[in-house]
């Protein structure tokens, strides 16, 4: 056990943003196939309502998102605004090799909401926690196979876009976009805050 513990440790450490992305990759479509069906069927979700979908586009398709970013945001947002914060950053996903998209399905949702009158409120909110955790499934694992990472949330500018470009359901709920390629260098510096401000154990 304490084999296992260790390796999910050093999986989780190593899970680090980052954004400096060639668009090669380390491991087959195949495995990275795999690697999703594994964290897909084994993250936990509310009552097992299992309303987590996500969508893989590699190369060319992942292309096409980040195309459909650019032209959205040039669409949308002041020119000035544009050019210093979104085109840099956008051009930087779009030199990767894919990216995972991460739906949530409102219907089982709204099943347990029925079922459960008096958790109605908590089902969205546990949703999103359910959706985060397969994110931090699918990363954790992309990364221990030597991909750079980096998670981004621009669905409420293209989640229209997508729908329509890859036959989504236009009622499931873009939550994260998780950017990867093959990593040019390592991970930026991280601070760590003092374990003692927050981890509090009683009774010990
Ligand atoms: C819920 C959540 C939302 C995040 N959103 C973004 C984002 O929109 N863009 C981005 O570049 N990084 C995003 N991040 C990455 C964090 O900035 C990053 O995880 C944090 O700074 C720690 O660095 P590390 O990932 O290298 O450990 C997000 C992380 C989490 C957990």
């Amino acid at each position: 056990m304490h084999h296992l513990a260790s390796s999910i440790i050093e999986g989780l450490k190593g899970r680090r943003s980052i954004y400096a992305l060639t668009n090669e990759s380390t491991i087959s479509d195949d495995r990275i196939e795999e690697l999703i069906s594994e964290a897909i069927l084994h993250t936990p979700s509310p009552f097992n309502s299992q309303a987590t979908r996500i969508i893989v586009l590699l190369k060319e398709e992942h292309e096409k998102l980040w195309d459909i970013a650019r032209e959205v945001a040039i669409a949308s947002v002041p020119t000035e605004q544009f050019e210093k914060l979104y085109q840099p950053r956008i051009a930087g996903f779009r030199a990767g090799y894919g990216t995972v998209l991460f739906y949530e399905d409102p219907a089982p949702v709204k099943l347990l909401e029925e079922k459960w009158p008096m958790l109605k409120d908590q089902f969205p909110i546990w949703s999103n926690h359910s959706s985060g955790m397969h994110q931090l499934a699918v990363w954790t694992l992309l990364e221990a196979e030597g991909l750079g990472c980096s998670l981004q949330h621009y669905g409420s500018l293209i989640s229209v876009q997508t729908s329509e470009q890859w036959s989504i359901p236009i009622e499931w709920s873009l939550k994260a976009q998780l950017v990867f390629g093959k990593p040019t260098g390592p991970p930026r510096e991280k601070t760590f805050e003092p374990l003692d401000k927050r981890l509090f154990v009683h009774g010990k």
